[in-house]
C-alpha cells in the first residue's frame, strides 16, 4: 500500500466547498465609511486623486449618509474641510464648525440607524496644516495641543457623535479627550484611537481632499511613527488602552498587516484598520489604465487586512464593497 498523499486540492474543487472552508470574511458589518464635508460649497466637489470621493455639502453628505444606512453599513467617519483656517483649527471645536453641523444634520436625519464617527483633529483646521499648535520654535506643542483637542471632543459629542476618533498622536490624547467627556458628562461616547498612526506617504490623497499642505515642507515624522518600527506600536496600543480607549487603530493597514497581526495578538479589545487613500487610489489608478482588476483587487485588499486581523476596515471602497457584497 503507497503512503495516502495529502491532497488539499480536495477541498478546493468546487465554489460551495470554496466557502465551506473559507477562514476570513469581508462582511457590510465590518465598513466604516470616510466623508468629507466641505463648508460653504452648492455642489460636491470631486478628488481627482479619490476616484469615486467627494467632498460633500451638507446635503449631499444627508443623502449619501441615507444611502449607506439602505446598504447595511454600520459606520460612518466625518473629516471637515473649513471655509477658514486659523493657528488654533479652531473649526475643530467651533459649535458650528463644519463637522459638529453636519453631526446634528445627521443624528436628526437617522437616529440610531448608523454609527457616527468623526475624526478628532486640527490639520484641517490650521492654516500651518499641522495635527497641533505650534510652540515658539515651530514645533508642535504637544500639551498646548491636548486642550484644543479636549474642546474637540466635547464639542463633537456634543453634535451627536457617538465615537470620536483622536488621530493626532500627541501623547496622552486619549486620557485628555476621556477626561474631559467625562467631566462633561459624555461617558457614553466612545474613543477610537488612532494607535498605531504611521508618518505615512500613502496619505497623499487624504490631503487633496481635506486641502491641507504642511506649512514650509513640514512633515508629521515628530509625531507620527516611523515605518520602521512594530515594537514601538504595541507600546502606543498599551498606552491608549491604558488611557481609556474603548477601540485602536492601525493606519495604514495594507502596508502594516504584520502590525495588525501583532496587534491583534496582543489585545482582545475591537482593532480597526485604515485602509487608507494611497491604498485606494493605487488600485483606482492602475484599474483606470487596464492593469488590474480594480473591484477585484480592492475586495482582495481588505479581505488581507481582516485576515491579519482587523475587526473593521476604514475604507474608501464602503460604499462600493457593500453594493458588489450584496450583489454576490
Ligand atoms: C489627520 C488624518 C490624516 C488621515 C486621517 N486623519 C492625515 C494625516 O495624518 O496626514 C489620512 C487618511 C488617509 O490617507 O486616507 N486628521
Amino acid at each position: 500500500m503507497s503512503f495516502p498523499q495529502r491532497r488539499l486540492r480536495r477541498l478546493r474543487r468546487t465554489p460551495a466547498l470554496r466557502r465551506l472552508v473559507a477562514e476570513t470574511h469581508v462582511s457590510v458589518d465590518d465598513l466604516i465609511a470616510p466623508l468629507f464635508v466641505r463648508e460653504g460649497i452648492d455642489e460636491p466637489v470631486p478628488i481627482a486623486s479619490l476616484p469615486g470621493v467627494v467632498q460633500h455639502t451638507r446635503t449631499s453628505l444627508r443623502e449619501e449618509v441615507a444611502a449607506l444606512v439602505d446598504l447595511g453599513v454600520p459606520a460612518v467617519v466625518l473629516f471637515g474641510v473649513p471655509a477658514a483656517k486659523d493657528a488654533e483649527g479652531s473649526g475643530a471645536w467651533d459649535p458650528d464648525g463644519i463637522v459638529q453641523v453636519a453631526l446634528r444634520d445627521l443624528r436628526a436625519d437617522v437616529g440610531d440607524d448608523i454609527v457616527l464617527m468623526a475624526d478628532l483633529c486640527v490639520d484641517e483646521y490650521t492654516d500651518h496644516g499641522h495635527c497641533g499648535v505650534l510652540d515658539a520654535d515651530g514645533a508642535v506643542d504637544n500639551d498646548a495641543t491636548l486642550e484644543l483637542y479636549e474642546r474637540a471632543a466635547v464639542a463633537q459629542a456634543e453634535a451627536g457623535a457617538d465615537v470620536v476618533a483622536p488621530s493626532g498622536m500627541m501623547d496622552g490624547q486619549v486620557f485628555a479627550i476621556r477626561d474631559a467627556l467625562d467631566e462633561e458628562g459624555f461617558d457614553q461616547t466612545s474613543v477610537l484611537a488612532y494607535a498605531a498612526k504611521y508618518a505615512s506617504a500613502l496619505y497623499g490623497p487624504f490631503r487633496d481632499a481635506v486641502d491641507v499642505s504642511i506649512a514650509d515642507g513640514g512633515d508629521r515624522k515628530g509625531y507620527q511613527q516611523d515605518p520602521r518600527n512594530v515594537r514601538e506600536s504595541l507600546e502606543e496600543i498599551r498606552l491608549d488602552l491604558a488611557e481609556g480607549a474603548d477601540m485602536v487603530m492601525v493606519k495604514p493597514a495594507l502596508a502594516y498587516l504584520d502590525v495588525l497581526a501583532r496587534a491583534r495578538a496582543e489585545v482582545d479589545v475591537p482593532l480597526a484598520g485604515y485602509h487608507v487613500s494611497g491604498e485606494y487610489a493605487m488600485v483606482h489608478a492602475a484599474a483606470e489604465r487596464g492593469w488590474l482588476d480594480g473591484p477585484a483587487v480592492m475586495l482582495e485588499h481588505l479581505t488581507a487586512i481582516k485576515r491579519a486581523g482587523a475587526d473593521m476596515i476604514l475604507t474608501y471602497a464602503a460604499h462600493d464593497t457593500a453594493i458588489a457584497l450584496k450583489e454576490s
